[in-house]
């Protein structure tokens, strides 16, 4: 062991010379003791130092766990609304309506002449729903809602999945929709999909009532995003969650029209107006991200 290492390792203890004779105290004479004596002191002084940067460390990683842990359960702060809400733009894409929330234009709504567009085969393998689902980790006798529903494509996989004893609140705005849905849950056996006619404000679904609300390719056609966001959250149970499946709007290669897509920035500050708590955005699917939020405590 070198001696500047045997120091180190006594510097808390008397000094003593290397041969291990003598009275504790630093000898005067000896040449190669005064350099011993010399380095002590040094590392003496840094050792005083020693316990404070410790203790700075310990700080800092506490004060990182703190943060971490205090943003999910931090009082949710509510961003106040823009005042107006919208706002009308003449120069706007074609996609959309020249209406903008928060920057972001909204685009048409999809009509039902496009259901048969809904269940077209390759879908399975563009947006895999069958690993959304099993992603969703939904629960037998939860209440789920698919809000814009459409010709539920994705209806009937939760329905399996919550079971005769849960419930499928499949909504739409669209009476033809409906229709069509209630035709393919039929051709299902499926008696727990219940369709439910919203309007362009408000889905109509019970006050907490839902353990998890999901929009599948649907919110950036909401025509009043924000209203029709604060009614879905008054639906949900207390904790219960509320899942945004938005192409990925930060991905150009995505072949999406640009409104039909969202980024994950976007979504998290229209959020921000709702007393909602971002909780994770899973990457599990090829095109698309999964958004997740949960219903804060009151
Ligand atoms: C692109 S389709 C997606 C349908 C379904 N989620 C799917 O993935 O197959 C969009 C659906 O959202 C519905 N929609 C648009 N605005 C809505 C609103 N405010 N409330 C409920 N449904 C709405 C449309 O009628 C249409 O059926």
């Amino acid at each position: 062991m070198s001696i500047r290492w045997k120091t180190f390792l006594s510097m808390n203890r008397p000094l003593v010379p290397l041969d291990g004779k003598g009275d504790g105290k630093p000898p005067q004479t000896d040449a190669r003791m005064k350099v011993i004596s010399r380095t002590h002191g040094r590392i003496r002084r840094v050792g005083l130092f020693i316990p404070q940067i410790f203790a700075g460390w310990l700080l800092l990683a506490l004060s990182y766990a703190t943060a971490a842990d205090a943003s999910p359960k931090s009082p949710q702060v509510v961003v106040a609304p823009p005042v107006p809400l919208y706002e009308s733009r003449a120069n706007h894409s074609s996609d959309g309506l020249g209406k903008f929330f928060l920057d972001r234009e909204i685009a048409h709504f999809m009509t039902h002449h496009g259901a048969s567009w809904l269940e077209r085969p390759e879908r399975e393998e563009e947006e895999q729903p069958t690993r959304l689902v099993e992603a969703l980790a939904l629960k037998v006798g939860e209440v789920a809602a698919d809000i814009g529903a459409g010709s539920g494509y994705l209806s009937w996989r939760m329905a399996k999945k919550v079971g005769p004893t849960g419930r499928v609140y499949a909504n739409d705005i669209q009476p033809e929709m409906l229709q069509i849905l209630r035709t393919n849950m039929l051709a299902r056996g499926l008696t727990n999909v219940i369709p439910v006619l919203g309007d362009i404000t408000d889905p109509r679904l019970p006050t907490n009532a839902v353990d998890l609300a999901i929009m599948v390719d649907v919110y950036h056609e909401f025509d009043h995003p924000f209203e029709m966001i604060r009614e879905i959250v008054r639906s949900l149970k207390p904790g219960g969650r509320l899942v945004f499946v938005e192409y990925r709007g930060e991905e150009k290669w995505i072949p999406i029209k640009a409104l039909h897509k969202m980024t994950e920035a976007q979504v998290r500050k229209e959020m921000a107006l709702h007393p909602l708590e971002w909780v994770e955005t899973l990457r599990v699917l090829p095109r698309q991200h999964v958004i997740v939020f949960r219903r804060a405590p009151p």
